[in-house]
């Protein structure tokens, strides 16, 4: 059965999002709720692949991708939109299953946590669903997600903010690794604004190696680390015990503790 997608909130994930069911040729109608509808969604309407804020009508598939903090005031909006057999996913970072059940009287409800690659097309996305959410739907949560990237899960919603505090989180950690060894280089001699063009395109090279190779992150460290090598001496800093692997860990720990902070603030 095709069915119909109704988008609330289509900024840079809602965008993302419906440019890449609007690529892949989805067959069903796409509805997008928005007040200031950006110029790409107007063209798309314009171009009747979209309706832009049409009647609210019980949508089949209802994404809410709206601020988490605006969720709350627009929730009695939103589930107008929602009847007995809508099915609801939400990109929004911190808002429970049990808010969105509880704000929008339904329990067909599943979280989703996309990265920023994603608007790019090489995001990482993990699926968050209960239980007894059917392997059907979950094909059909999967593929609304898959414009953003790979689509991880699902998984259940405890696990969710250390998922987000690895991948959600995860683009700033690699943006801030580019910062640090450029500052470092220009610490020790190298014009700033080199050292950052050097910094940057090794962040990129490595990521682009890692994505066509096969390997492990591990083992692509290790072939670039000759034993006794230049190399290996920067890496016996950034791995003794005191340096990444316990900066890592409390970062992540103190990323899943704000993260459940928010979760409260949004009930
Ligand atoms: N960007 C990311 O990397 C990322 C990662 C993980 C999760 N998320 C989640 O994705 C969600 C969206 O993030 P984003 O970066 O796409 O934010 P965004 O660009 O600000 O998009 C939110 C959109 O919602 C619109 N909106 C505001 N009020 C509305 C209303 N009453 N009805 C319908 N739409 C309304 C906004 O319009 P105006 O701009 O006119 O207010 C905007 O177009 C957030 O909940 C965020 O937690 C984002």
């Amino acid at each position: 059965m095709t069915q119909n997608i109704t988008l609330i909130g289509a900024g840079r994930m809602g965008s993302a999002l419906t440019g890449g069911w609007l690529k892949a040729g989805f067959s069903g109608g796409i509805d997008i709720v928005d007040p200031h509808p950006s110029e790409t969604v107007s063209d798309w309407a314009e171009r009747g692949r979209v309706r832009v804020n049409p009647e609210a009508v019980p949508a089949d598939l209802l994404v809410v991708a709206v601020k988490p903090q605006v969720f709350g005031d627009l929730a009695p909006t939103i589930a107008q939109r929602v009847g007995p057999q809508t099915r609801v996913l939400s990109v929004m970072a911190g808002v429970s299953l049990a808010t969105l059940e509880a704000k929008l009287g339904t329990s067909l409800v599943a979280r989703a946590m996309p990265n920023t690659p994603g608007l790019v097309g090489k995001g990482v996305t993990i699926l968050c669903t209960k239980p007894e959410t059917s392997a059907e739907t979950i094909k059909v949560l999967e593929s609304l997600l898959t414009p953003l990237g790979a689509v991880e899960g699902p998984i259940g919603e405890d696990l969710l903010p250390a998922a987000t505090a690895v991948s959600g989180c995860g683009p700033a950690y690699g943006f801030l690794l580019a910062e640090m060894m450029a500052a470092a280089g220009a610490a020790h001699g190298l014009d700033p604004d080199m050292a950052m063009r050097l910094a940057r395109k090794t962040v990129e090279g490595a990521g682009a190696l890692m994505e066509s190779s096969e390997e492990d992150a591990a083992t692509l460290r290790r072939n670039v680390t000759s034993p006794n090598g230049v190399t290996q001496a920067a890496l016996e800093v950034l791995m003794s015990d005191a340096a990444l692997p316990s900066i890592f860990k409390q970062a992540i720990g103190a990323a899943i503790d704000r993260d459940t902070e928010l979760s409260r603030e949004t009930e």
